[in-house]
């Protein structure tokens, strides 16, 4: 059974490497924008309205998330975490894999963005326009990981030392 699964997985994964490094060059067609505006028109309106795509959908903002110095032991925890839960679809370079590689990451989205995405990303793939011209390229949907917060802090510290952060 276990077996099985993992052979699918097998043959899936080159086709999403081609999907996702292939199209690379021609990303910023002009479809995906249109059609954001197109669903945000119609079916999610008021999501819409109240969607904080600085801080995306979840419980972390800055009353329950602090970023200090960086705290390197927390760091290696989550380079430990990430090898097995999170490097079978991203690099650490900013080449993409099935997903986009994560150097630079901590710039493009705010602490917030980050937990609340690792943690919880389905609701913010239906509504992040950065996220939705993501799925464009990647055509493959983020699995929620079932990260405890601990966890994805400690990721997200892994991130912030991957980029630099001292
Ligand atoms: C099955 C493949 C897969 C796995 C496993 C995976 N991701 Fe992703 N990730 C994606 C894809 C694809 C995207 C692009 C958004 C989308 O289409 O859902 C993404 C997007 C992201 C982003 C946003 C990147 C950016 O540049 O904006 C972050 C952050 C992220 N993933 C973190 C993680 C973490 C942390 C883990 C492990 C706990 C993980 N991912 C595991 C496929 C994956």
């Amino acid at each position: 059974m276990k077996k099985k699964i993992v052979f699918g997985l097998l043959l899936a994964l080159p086709m999403f490497f081609i999907a996702c490094g292939g199209e690379n060059t021609n990303t910023n067609k002009t479809t995906p924008s249109d059609e954001n505006k197109e669903q945000a028109a119609t079916e999610e309106s008021a999501d819409a309205v109240t969607y904080d795509p600085r801080r995306g959908e979840g419980k972390f903002d800055s009353s329950n998330l602090q970023i200090k110095g960086l705290d390197a032991a927390m760091a290696s925890k989550g380079k430990a975490i990430s090898d097995t839960k999170c490097m079978s679809c991203h690099k650490v370079t900013d080449e993409m894999l099935v997903g986009p590689g994560w150097k630079g990451v901590t710039n493009r989205h705010t602490p917030y963005w980050l937990m609340n995405f690792i943690t919880n990303p389905d609701p913010m793939i239906d509504k992040d326009p950065k996220v939705q011209q993501q799925l464009e390229v990647c055509l493959v949907r983020m699995p929620n990981q079932n990260l405890a917060d601990e966890e994805a802090r400690a990721i997200l510290e892994y991130m912030r030392k991957n980029d630099g952060a001292k």
